[in-house]
C-alpha cells in the first residue's frame, strides 16, 4: 500500500492476480479499506447513534480513570528501556483496534509512539476520529515524523492513521507493529499475532465482574456476569500475560448520562423496553448511582522457540 494525500494505492504484490486498487482518502482524512465482500451488513460496527452517545458519555469524564491507567501503562511500555529487544523497525507503531470515535485513542497518541493506526469497522466512528485528529493537526499527512525524540516521549510527533477496516483482515504488514490495544473491542489472536512484532505488547480492557451492577439489576430479571477471562485461553498459544490491573469508579449519572450509557452498550437492545423506560423515569429527579469496574490486561508476544542447533 502506497499512501499519498489523495489516494492510497495497493501495488498488487500480495494479490494472486497482481490486481492493483486505489483507495480514496476522504476529506476528513480517513481511508476506507473495507471491501464490500467483507461487509456482513450494510453499515457494519457501531451505529452513528451509539457513537454519538459514547462520545457524550466519555467526554463527560466518567471513564477517565480507566483512560489514565491504560495510557500510563502504555507509556511505561513505550519508554525506551521497555521496548521489545527484537523490534526490527526504528519507529514505534501502535494499532488501536475497534477504536470507536477515539476517546482512548487520542490520549494513547501522547504516550510516545511514532504512528498510531486507529482502526474500526464502523465508518461513523472513524469519521469522528479523523475529524478530531485533523483538528489537532495529527493526521498522517499533516505532520512530518519527528527526527529528534531526545526530549522525551510526550514531545514526540505522532502520526494518526484512521482506517475503516475489519480486525479480521488487518491491512498491515506482518510483524509491523510494536503494540496493539483492544479496548472493549474484538480480540482475534491469529490476526494480532500476525501483525505484531516479536515480543510486541497487547493491552486489553474489559468490563469486570460487577460492572454497572445496579444498572443491570434494574434492567434484567437475572443478571449474567461478564465472562472476563475466557479469551485468555485463546490468546495463550501466542501471548504471555504480564500483569492484570483492576480499576473501579463510582458513578453518579443524570438521566441524560444514563440514556447515553444505555445507547452505547449492548444493554440498550437486550433489555425489555418497559424496564428501560422505568429505569430512565426513576432518575428523572435524582441521579443514579452505580459503579464501573474494569480489568486491564497487559500481554506480550511469546518468543517462538528456535530448534536447537545440531
Ligand atoms: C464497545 S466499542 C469500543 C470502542 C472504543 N474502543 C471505546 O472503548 O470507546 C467496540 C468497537 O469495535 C468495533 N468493531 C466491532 N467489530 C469489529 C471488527 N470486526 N473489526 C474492527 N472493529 C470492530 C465497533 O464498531 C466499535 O466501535
Amino acid at each position: 500500500m502506497q499512501p499519498a494525500a489523495d489516494t492510497w494505492r495497493c501495488d498488487g504484490s500480495l494479490h494472486p492476480k497482481q490486481t492493483t486498487h486505489p483507495f480514496d482518502v476522504a476529506r476528513q482524512g480517513y481511508v476506507n479499506l473495507l471491501p464490500v465482500q467483507q461487509k456482513k451488513s450494510k453499515a457494519p460496527g457501531d451505529s452513528q447513534a451509539s457513537i454519538e452517545a459514547r462520545k457524550r458519555f466519555l467526554n463527560a469524564g466518567h471513564y477517565q480513570p480507566l483512560r489514565a491507567l491504560i495510557c500510563q501503562k502504555m507509556a511505561e511500555l513505550l519508554a525506551k528501556n521497555a521496548l521489545p529487544s527484537k523490534q526490527t523497525s526504528t519507529s514505534v507503531n501502535w494499532l488501536d483496534i475497534g477504536c470507536g470515535e477515539g476517546y482512548y485513542t487520542q490520549a494513547m497518541a501522547q504516550t510516545g509512539m511514532d504512528a498510531l493506526i486507529a482502526a474500526d469497522i464502523s465508518k461513523p466512528a472513524i469519521v469522528e476520529l479523523a475529524k478530531a485528529s485533523k483538528a489537532k493537526n495529527s493526521l498522517w499527512y499533516q505532520k512530518k515524523p519527528a527526527s529528534d525524540s531526545k526530549s522525551g516521549a510526550s514531545s514526540k510527533t505522532v502520526l494518526i492513521y484512521p482506517l475503516v477496516t475489519s480486525a479480521a483482515h488487518l491491512p498491515l504488514r506482518a510483524h509491523s507493529v510494536t503494540g496493539i490495544s483492544s479496548i472493549f473491542s474484538p480480540i482475534l489472536p491469529d490476526a494480532f499475532n500476525e501483525v505484531l512484532g516479536d515480543e510486541g505488547y497487547l493491552i486489553i480492557a474489559k468490563p469486570d465482574i460487577g460492572h454497572l451492577a445496579t444498572m443491570r439489576e434494574a434492567l434484567f430479571d437475572s443478571v449474567r456476569e461478564h465472562d472476563s477471562d475466557k479469551f485468555l485461553q485463546e490468546l495463550a498459544p501466542y501471548f504471555t500475560l504480564l500483569t492484570t490491573y483492576k480499576i473501579r469508579t463510582e458513578l453518579k449519572l443524570t438521566a441524560d448520562d444514563l440514556s447515553d450509557l444505555l445507547t452505547m452498550t449492548p444493554y440498550a437492545y437486550r433489555a425489555r423496553s418497559e424496564k428501560r423506560q422505568a429505569l430512565l423515569a426513576s432518575v428523572a429527579t435524582d441521579t443514579f448511582a452505580t459503579e464501573a469496574k474494569f480489568v486491564v490486561y497487559v500481554l506480550q508476544k511469546t518468543p517462538v522457540a528456535q530448534p536447537a542447533a545440531l
